[in-house]
């Protein structure tokens, strides 16, 4: 593969999750990037359209979660789905909804943890406060969402002297009492209505959270690896994107993306894997193509959905901590993910499937498996397959530090990614 063809595809990844750094910018990236091919956004409120084959679709649920589809030449229940699914969210700190004014200096913000990061790497780092907002509107509250790329809150180390332990024990703090964010003497309210161009009394609500300012880069003394926050899951999420939106002939089966939030705190909410968005959409594909209900059932039953997650890559100076016999290597293509306990909703079937779709799109693919002595992460995988009885694999780009504010991996895998999964939404296995 030519070098510029996977440096460009990495850049467009780099240059997506700068300008995502929350799931509500994900999805509204993502929305723009949609809109931009010509595809129709549709309300969950309202009837919807006639049905086009090859034609672009997408339904957004609360901001953060976005199902995206072109139907095929076929009914559902003939043509069956082929289904990208990934996540919008990834771990961090999250504001708490009152701001604590210790001395008229220093005003510090309270912040939960959201999911699980490696809490350490947010110290010392710039950082900016991203997410959204709820103003009073006419009627119903108005959101607006707000991007601050500049540093506008820290959260110093203590110094060595203060903390002779920390090369040793590790730097540990207590969530409640040492994560707050120095934030600075000014009012909190009043920057983020200036910033919203709103009456500091109009805020009603926020999500908001901290997040990495520096922007994604390309590192090695080839270029050939990329570091930046949130490549567990925007880049899974932008691949799925990309495989869908880069022209194909309509198949026989309907082609979908379906970006969840809330994976990282266990998808049980109303827009996460659990919930009823993509089998909500899915049936109305299928009703709307003039299948009915059992016939939806019998597109269910035909179709298959990859869960494309980020995936453990091979750390040289850990070496104990994977199975050395499935340890997967960054620049060496898409990971197929795999546990007997179905942590991974990989089985033989849905393995040998993808490993097909690679082998024909000629993309190089590894196998993962946990050490069999630590407990293995999951994915929405298992979820979407037990909700809907779908065929699954899992699969995903491997990088290192998963979790860390600043994750790292190689700069061919999201070319790879994005073309085993073009390659699997054509039907091509
Ligand atoms: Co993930």
């Amino acid at each position: 593969m030519h070098a510029s063809l996977f440096t460009d595809s990495a850049r467009r990844l780099l240059d997506f999750i700068n300008a995502s750094p929350t799931p509500w910018h994900a999805v509204s990236t993502a929305n723009q990037m949609l809109r931009g091919q010509g595809s129709l956004y549709l309300d969950e409120r309202e009837s919807w359209p006639d049905l086009t084959p090859g034609c672009g679709y997408h339904v957004i649920r609360d901001g953060s979660s976005l199902v995206a589809f072109r139907p095929g030449t076929e009914a559902p229940s003939r043509g069956g789905f082929l289904i990208v699914g990934a996540h919008t969210d990834s771990p961090g700190l999250r504001l708490k909804p009152r701001i604590a004014q210790d001395s008229t200096t220093l005003v510090r913000l309270g912040v939960e943890l959201y999911g699980s990061p490696i809490v350490a790497t947010y110290a010392d780092r710039d950082l900016g406060l991203s997410g959204r907002v709820f103003v009073v509107g006419d009627a119903e509250p108005e959101v607006r969402l707000l991007h601050c790329p500049e540093s506008l809150v820290r959260l110093p180390n203590l110094a060595i002297h203060l903390n002779r332990g920390v090369n040793e024990d590790g730097l540990k703090f207590n969530r409640q009492t040492e994560l707050p964010l120095l934030f600075s003497g000014a009012i909190f309210i009043e920057l983020l209505a200036h910033r919203l161009g709103c009456q500091p009394e109009d805020i009603l609500s926020w999500e908001l959270m901290a997040h990495d300012t520096q922007p994604g880069t390309f590192w090695g003394a080839g270029q050939e690896f990329i570091a930046s926050g949130r490549l567990d899951n925007l880049g899974s999420c932008y691949a799925a994107l990309e495989a869908l939106l880069e022209p194909a002939a309509p198949g026989s089966a309907t082609r979908v993306v379906a970006l969840f939030d809330h994976e990282e705190i266990g998808s049980e909410t109303r827009n996460g894997a659990m919930s009823s968005l993509l089998p909500d959409v899915l049936e109305r594909i299928a009703l709307g193509q003039g299948d009915d209900r059992s016939g939806y059932k019998q597109a269910l039953a035909r179709s298959m959905l990859v869960s494309a997650d980020a995936a453990h890559a091979w750390h040289p100076n850990f070496g104990g901590s994977y199975d050395a016999d499935h340890a997967l290597k960054v620049n060496a293509g898409p990971a197929i993910k795999i546990n007997a306990n179905r942590r991974y909703a990989s089985d033989g079937h849905t393995v040998a499937r993808f490993m097909q779709v690679c082998e024909r799109a000629g993309i190089p693919y590894q196998k993962f498996v946990q050490r069999s002595d630590l407990g293995c992460g999951s994915t929405i995988g298992p979820m979407t397959a037990a909700k809907l009885g779908i065929a699954t694999v899992d699969v995903g780009s491997p990088i290192w530090a998963m979790h860390s504010i600043r994750e790292s991996g190689g700069a061919l895998d999201p070319v790879y990614l994005s073309r085993a999964l073009h390659a699997f939404l054509g039907g091509i296995a």
